[in-house]
């Protein structure tokens, strides 16, 4: 069953292929709600898209086949692991998201406001949420030097693009961060919609803490 209505194909690229180098291991692996990290994303991008390709390590590509989705192996960075997905998605695609397996707790209601605004026109779409800590910046010998956090947004994922927008992005094979990042280097206008509280990237074993205490009262990915 999906969440949306289906009118036009939507995939999700789900990037897996990190080596969890902050978190001490396959952050991919842990527990969540007594599934995996893994499970959970995936579970959520099956109900909420058509179809998608789960980007992972080598090594893991055997254990990792699951039914129902195109399972392949990442790359170096991840940037590079999105293009090796981007590859695998059927040329019928009409919007593609591309969503970090490290964020779990992404509710079907996300992606279906990433999707709403593709289906209004735009070419691409980040959810954010506002900046809450003071910014300082780090300047060498001046020490620090503070930044106003007004109109400042920290990026979530799924980010949602127009297939044709993000085969261009990672034509241009570069490396950034996320995928807007790389859309607005070649000139793509990239919008926002609101993102989720309890989208949390899991980075250190004190995240995965918090996102089982969250799903302990009831937050869940595919209906929070
Ligand atoms: O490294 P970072 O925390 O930015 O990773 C974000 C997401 O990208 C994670 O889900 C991770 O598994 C994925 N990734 C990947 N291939 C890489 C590096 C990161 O699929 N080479």
């Amino acid at each position: 069953m999906t969440l949306r209505t289906a009118r036009k194909v939507v995939w999700t690229v789900l990037v897996a292929a990190g080596s969890g180098e902050r978190f001490g291991g396959p952050k991919q692996l842990a527990r969540l709600g007594g599934r995996t990290v893994l499970d959970v994303a995936l579970d959520t991008a099956l109900a909420a898209t058509d179809g998608v390709v789960l980007v992972v390590p080598e090594s893991s590509m055997e254990s990792m086949a699951r039914l129902g989705c195109i399972v392949q192996k990442g790359g170096a960075t991840r940037s590079d692991s999105v293009r090796a997905g981007l590859a695998r998605v059927p040329s019928d695609a009409d919007f593609i998201l591309v969503h970090d397996a490290a964020r779990p707790m992404a509710s079907g209601k996300l992606y279906a406001r990433v999707i709403e605004a593709l289906e209004r026109g735009e070419l691409a779409v980040v959810p954010v949420m506002p900046v809450v800590d003071s910014l300082k910046r780090s300047s060498g010998e001046v020490g620090l030097i503070s930044v106003s956090r007004e109109n400042m947004m920290v990026a979530q994922t799924p980010q949602g693009f127009s297939a044709s927008a993000l085969r261009a992005i990672h034509a241009a094979r570069l490396d950034t961060t996320d995928d807007a990042d790389a859309a607005e280097r070649i000139g793509i206008r990239v919008s926002s919609v609101s993102g989720e509280a309890h989208n949390l990237k899991i980075t250190t074993r004190s995240d995965l803490a918090v996102a089982n205490a969250l799903w302990e009262i009831g937050v869940r990915g595919i209906d929070a």
